[in-house]
């Protein structure tokens, strides 16, 4: 398992503070995910254990969301050439959130070190590999 340090070294600067922040913000939460579940991989969830679960992801789906708006927001404001294809891995995300946490919802999980992955896999590879991409566009439009 990789400390918080670990992970929080992971995520690369995306140029535009505000945007960073809300990466942090996100990462925070998978963080605070990780240390609800972190001691599960040994014992049965209790009533408690669950609720904590589904109040983290709807932090996490709700900020989400939020963050995606924004971003977009900005890509369209600036005229952002790649937006529909961004917007297009945000729903993708999005979805794929929605999954995970219909399955915590069925209360359908075995945790391991599968699940702790999921989420951060999730965050890293988009903010990494895709929003990693508008870094030298909004530096050229002079936004940081
Ligand atoms: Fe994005
Ligand atoms: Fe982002």
């Amino acid at each position: 398992m990789p400390t918080e340090m670990q992970i929080r070294s992971q995520l690369r600067h995306v140029g535009v503070s505000r945007l960073h922040r809300d990466h942090e913000g996100l990462v925070a939460l998978i963080i605070t995910f990780h240390s609800t579940v972190g001691d599960l991989f040994n014992r049965s969830p209790t009533a408690k254990d669950w609720s904590r679960i589904d109040s983290v992801l709807e932090d996490l789906s709700d900020y989400t969301f939020r963050h995606f708006q924004y971003e977009e927001q900005l890509m369209a404001k600036h005229g952002y050439p790649h937006l529909a294809e961004h917007r297009e891995q945000h729903r993708q995300l999005v979805s794929q959130l929605e999954g995970f946490q219909d399955k915590m919802r069925r209360r359908d999980a075995k945790f391991s070190v599968d699940i702790d992955f999921f989420l951060l896999d999730w965050l890293f590879t988009h903010i990494n590999r895709y929003d990693m991409k508008y870094k030298d566009f909004f530096e050229q439009k002079g936004v940081s």
